[in-house]
């Protein structure tokens, strides 16, 4: 009999832990120097989970620093949604959230899109939401142009 109830004890002990271990041990990973990008570009805002987990049952928001109520996407209950004066600009990888690729796709850059932003995911009582920086320069060649007319004689 002993031995059963140990087994009983150590099976439910490995399933507790596990359930508790798997969204505690997440981390979400956004890239340390900022996105660098000219005026105009698609880019991609990168933010993922480690290690690897599936990201479909999660909430997601992204939002601009200081701009939480104002996110650009929003994905709750496996359902995504753009954000106000974000429409046909902002989307995720809707196929990658499984495999804990949060990225967010941004959509013809404006120089006003610089900024910090958050990928912010949640699940029950699990919550993160590390930042990356967004730079947007101007076009180089209008630069290049803007300098040219004023060397020309
Ligand atoms: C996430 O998805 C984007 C778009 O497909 C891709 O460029 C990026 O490399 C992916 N990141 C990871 C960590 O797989």
């Amino acid at each position: 009999m002993e031995p059963l109830i140990h087994k009983v004890c150590l099976l439910t002990f490995l399933v507790v832990f596990d359930a508790t271990s798997s969204v505690a041990d997440l981390s979400l990973i956004v890239p340390p120097d900022p996105v660098v990008a000219s005026a105009g570009d698609d880019i991609i805002l990168p933010c993922h989970l480690s290690p690897q987990s599936s990201a479909v049952a999660m909430d997601i928001r992204w939002f601009k620093e200081g701009d939480f109520t104002n996110p650009l996407y929003l994905y709750k209950s496996r359902t995504g949604e753009e954000g106000e004066g974000y429409k046909g600009r902002v989307s995720l990888f809707t196929q990658e959230l499984e495999r804990g690729n949060l990225s967010l796709l941004l959509k013809n850059v404006k120089v006003s899109d610089r900024g910090r932003y958050k990928c912010q995911a949640s699940h029950l009582d699990w919550i993160q939401e590390p930042a990356v920086a967004l730079q947007v320069t101007i076009i180089p060649s209008l630069v290049i142009r803007a300098g040219q007319c004023y060397r020309s004689p």
